[in-house]
């Protein structure tokens, strides 16, 4: 939702610009544009379209000075074109300024300085802040920014510069995230850190309503007191290099690549001597054993990571648990209270449902855990405790390595609780330890090892839009699953149609009779879940079903099943044998895999799909 730089320094501003809105064009990629300080003036490109638009504009006519702001627009108000890009300037040409978020009061204080004879040019909610700021100059930028942002309503991270005050950027934030990088006689805003991470290592994590002035010398965070607030700089762990698609033709299959890694990862930071350790959870056992309750919510591929965390936590801790999206959950007087848990989980840390219903949970006194992924993210932050997922960056839109490490916390904290309230015998736990273990290497042998079979995968991903042509363009995607592989079901839905816009469903297997079996004819291609597990007969009978009406069956089982050989169906792919506990680890990987092919068989734009944006900050 929009990615926002500011840069202070010695280098072509430009330059810093440029690349650090590269590194945030997963946030939104449908307009972007810089405004850079030269000779006590603002010079103002933005375009429609793509970062490169912009790019070869300014190849043919460079911007010069080292002070300037940058943005990557996800539209909300106004549609995408040149005028409605950011940067945004006042009435004078003076002042600039780039905002990520929503003003939502901005029709009463467009209309109040309309009267006052301002001349707005775009439709955005942003404008009103560049004439808010010109209202307020007084000869300091930082004074005519906190009269601004006292005013405003909705989430806002902003940065804004004015050409009396050629050495530095004003930036401020509520409900929008903003990291300061420090560089050596250089300074950085960004929405992210990989913005910055080129220059930096070292950042600041303003809070809501702190404004922020950087120049080449330093940065001074200051409330909306003014007073001046002391931060201690963060050093980012991860390398800029993890940010990069090295090698891999997008970035969602090179993250794909990276899942068993990943899971090892998680496994060897969190088990020690057959024993979880969360260290940065700040909830104490004694707490953890009193909850009567866990709520999980989250949106979109958390929420499924979620829905396979209620299979897991009733099963193995007796613990009732329910979960549901961010958006229902902050709107609808939800029943929890100080004996709950409501466990948010969050890639980004900053989607604005689950940052409202984190707030809704704690006013209504329950505890909160965060699983998270970005570091020092909103929701890291405002949560009692949090269980980071250490994923590194997820750069294409699509959610893969996010999923599966938020399941690998899932399945942790399943343990952790177990051991803790003697829900499993030791032994038991013991066993589950060993199978998990298993999983980050054949997550990689299946990847790796399995090659011919998962290039089957682009074979059926070809085959499937010669078919689809073939049937006028109706075919579409079914997908069925049961247990803790039904939310598998959701989760690759999820990711055909968001990449590759043919519509999916995910369903239980179990529901099919009881509606969407009338779609059955020879149109849709049905994905069934049909590893080794305790409902594996009432999934072949599903198939059989689905093979009776016409439907075409694509088959994911357990490596060696030789009863699905007789059933038919069109289509096999094969992940390795696990307990049926953890095999949505393995389960999901074909899922991913399928999505990719098939949004490259169409030659869409994988990583950056149409309407989408990484980061959901706004509701
Ligand atoms: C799907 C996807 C989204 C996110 C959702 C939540 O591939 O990426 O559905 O999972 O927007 O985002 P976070 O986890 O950042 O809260």
């Amino acid at each position: 939702m929009c990615g926002i730089v500011g840069y202070v320094g010695e280098r072509k501003a430009q330059d810093v610009l440029l690349k650090g809105l590269s590194r945030l064009e997963y946030r939104g990629y449908d307009s972007a544009g810089i405004a850079v300080l030269e000779a006590r003036k603002i010079n103002l490109i933005k375009r429609q379209g793509k970062l490169r638009i912009l790019a070869n504009v300014l190849k043919a006519g460079p911007a010069k000075g080292t002070v300037g702001i940058g943005h990557t627009r996800w539209a909300t108000h106004g549609v995408p074109n040149d005028v409605n890009a950011h940067p945004h300037a006042d009435c004078t040409g003076k002042i600039a300024i780039v905002h990520n978020g929503i003003i939502e009061n901005y029709l009463d204080l467009k209309a109040s300085l309309i009267k006052e004879g301002h001349k707005f040019r775009s439709k955005t909610d942003t404008e009103i802040i560049a004439h808010l700021i010109e209202k307020y100059y007084k000869g300091n930028l930082e004074q005519a920014v906190l009269k601004t942002v006292k005013l405003l309503k909705g989430s806002y991270a902003i940065a804004a510069i004015h050409a009396n005050e050629p050495d530095k950027v004003v930036g401020a934030r509520c409900d929008s995230p903003l990291i300061v990088g420090l560089g050596k006689g250089e300074n950085f805003l960004a929405s992210d850190v990989p913005a910055v991470l080129d220059y930096t290592k070292d950042v600041l994590y303003p809070d809501n309503h702190e404004i922020i002035t950087i120049t080449k010398t330093g940065a001074i965070v200051k409330n909306y007191t003014g007073r001046v607030v002391s931060k201690r700089p963060s050093r980012i762990k991860w390398d800029i290099k993890q940010a990069e698609k090295a090698g891999y033709e997008h970035f969602m299959l090179k993250e794909i690549y990276e899942q068993g890694d990943i899971v090892g990862g998680i496994l060897d930071e969190r088990l020690h001597d057959g024993k979880v350790l969360f260290e940065e959870l700040n909830i104490n056992q004694g707490a953890f054993k009193h909850f009567k309750k866990i709520v999980i919510v989250a949106c979109g591929t958390a929420y499924h990571a979620g829905l396979t965390g209620k299979y897991m936590l009733e099963e193995y801790t007796h613990i009732p648990c329910w979960v549901d999206t961010s958006s229902e959950f902050r709107y609808r007087d939800p029943i929890v209270d100080k004996e709950t848990l409501v466990i948010i989980i969050s890639q980004s840390g900053e989607t604005a449902d689950s940052l409202a219903a984190l707030r809704e949970a704690k006013r209504k006194g329950a505890r909160t855990l965060g699983i998270c992924n970005v570091v020092g993210s909103s929701i890291a932050r405002e949560a009692d405790g949090v269980i980071y997922t250490h994923a590194g960056p997820e750069i294409a839109v699509a959610s893969t390595k996010a999923y599966t490490a938020q399941l690998a916390i899932l399945y942790l904290l399943t343990l952790y609780l177990a051991r803790l309230k003697k829900t499993l015998p030791p032994s038991r736990i013991s066993y589950l330890i060993k199978e998990f273990r298993k999983a980050p290497s054949l997550m990689e042998e299946l990847l790796n090892e399995h090659k011919s079979e998962y290039n089957n995968i682009a074979a059926y991903a070809g085959e499937f839009k010669k078919y689809y042509h073939e049937k006028h363009n109706k075919s579409y995607f079914l997908y069925l699953g049961r247990n803790i592989n039904y939310p598998n079901a959701l989760e690759g839905a999820l990711k055909l149609k968001e990449i590759s816009y043919i519509s999916a469903e995910g369903y239980p297997a179990g529901e099919m009779k009881h509606g969407p079996i009338a779609l059955i004819d020879e149109n849709p291609w049905v994905v069934c879940i049909v590893t080794q597990s305790k409902t594996y007969d009432k999934m072949l009978s599903n198939i059989q079903e689905i093979k009776a009406r016409g439907g075409i069956v694509i088959a994911i089982t357990t490596e060696g099943d030789k009863e699905i050989l007789h059933h038919n169906v069109n289509y096999l792919i094969e992940v390795p044998k696990i307990d049926e506990l953890f095999s949505p680890l393995l389960v999901v990987i074909p899922l991913q895999l399928l999505a990719y092919y098939v949004a490259k068989e169409f030659g869409y734009d994988i990583d950056q799909p149409r309407n989408l944006a990484k980061s959901v900050t706004v509701e």
